[in-house]
C-alpha cells in the first residue's frame, strides 16, 4: 500500500461550477496532479504508427490524442484524471489486457489511470470500476459507444457520501453495491441507482481498445463528476 493509499479513503464533493473537491479542505496532494498523459500521447502515437494493421474491433474514436496533453500540476477532476489515450492499469501499474475479462462473465476489476513515467494514479477519485458483460446486454441509458466487446467502466466513488463501491449485489450478482449505506448500480444501465440513498448514477468512463486491439484506453474523461455533489 502507498501513502497515496490514505487519500483513498477521502470524501470527494463537486463545487458549484462542476469541480470535484476533496471535502474538509484537506488541501491536494502532490500525487493528485495528472503527470500521465504528455507520455500516454507519445506512447499513443507510437503505437498508432508502428500498427501492422488495425484489428477488427479496433475503435475509430482512437484516431485522434489531441486531448491527451494534460498539462502536469493541475488539480484532478473528472474531467481530466482520463483523457483520450490513458491507459487503464491495475494497482500495480500493469496495463490492462483487452483479455482481462472474459466476455459474457460479468465480472469487475478495480483499475486506474496510469501515469507518467508507469505505475498507477491511486487517488480517492481516481478508483474505477471496469467489467465485461455481452455486447448486447446494454440497455439505456448506458452510453454503448463508450463500451468495447462487453466492457464498460464507472467511477468507483459512491455519489452518495464517496465510500467505495466495492461489492456486488442483485441478480446474478450483476449490480455494484456500495457496503456503506447499501446503494446498489446497475451497471448494465449506466449505473442507474437501484437501490439505497445514492441520489444519481455512477458516472461512465468511455472506453475502447488501442488499435491493435490489445490493451483498454480511455477514449475521453469520466461522463459527469465524481463522488458526491451538492
Ligand atoms: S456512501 Fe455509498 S451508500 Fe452511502
Amino acid at each position: 500500500m502507498s501513502a497515496d493509499d490514505t487519500e483513498s479513503e477521502v470524501e470527494t464533493s463537486v463545487e458549484p461550477d462542476g469541480q470535484t473537491e476533496q471535502a474538509d479542505e484537506v488541501p491536494p496532494s502532490p500525487d493528485d496532479t495528472i503527470r500521465t498523459t504528455r507520455r500516454n500521447a507519445a506512447t499513443f502515437l507510437a503505437g498508432v504508427a508502428g500498427a501492422a494493421a488495425i484489428g477488427s474491433f479496433a475503435v475509430s474514436a482512437l484516431t485522434g490524442v489531441e486531448n491527451a496533453a494534460v498539462t502536469g500540476g493541475r488539480e484532478l477532476t473528472y474531467k481530466n484524471i482520463y483523457t483520450k489515450g490513458v491507459h487503464l492499469v491495475d494497482e500495480e501499474g500493469n496495463r490492462i489486457k483487452a483479455d482481462a475479462i472474459e466476455e459474457g462473465s460479468g465480472e469487475m476489476l478495480t483499475v486506474f489511470p496510469e501515469q507518467e513515467g508507469g505505475g498507477a494514479l491511486v487517488t480517492g477519485k481516481t478508483t474505477t470500476l471496469l467489467l465485461r458483460f455481452s455486447e448486447g446486454d446494454f440497455q439505456e441509458p448506458t452510453n454503448t459507444d463508450g463500451t468495447v466487446q462487453g466492457y464498460v467502466a464507472y467511477s468507483g466513488v459512491c455519489t452518495h457520501a464517496g465510500c467505495s463501491v466495492s461489492q456486488r449485489s442483485g441478480p446474478n450478482n450483476r449490480n455494484l453495491h456500495c457496503p456503506c449505506h447499501q446503494s446498489e448500480f446497475n451497471p448494465l444501465q449506466g449505473c442507474k441507482v437501484t437501490g439505497g440513498p445514492a441520489p444519481r448514477p455512477l458516472p461512465q468512463l468511455p472506453i475502447g481498445f488501442t488499435e491493435d486491439g490489445s490493451l483498454i484506453m480511455a477514449t475521453g474523461p469520466f461522463e459527469g463528476p465524481i463522488g458526491v455533489t451538492e
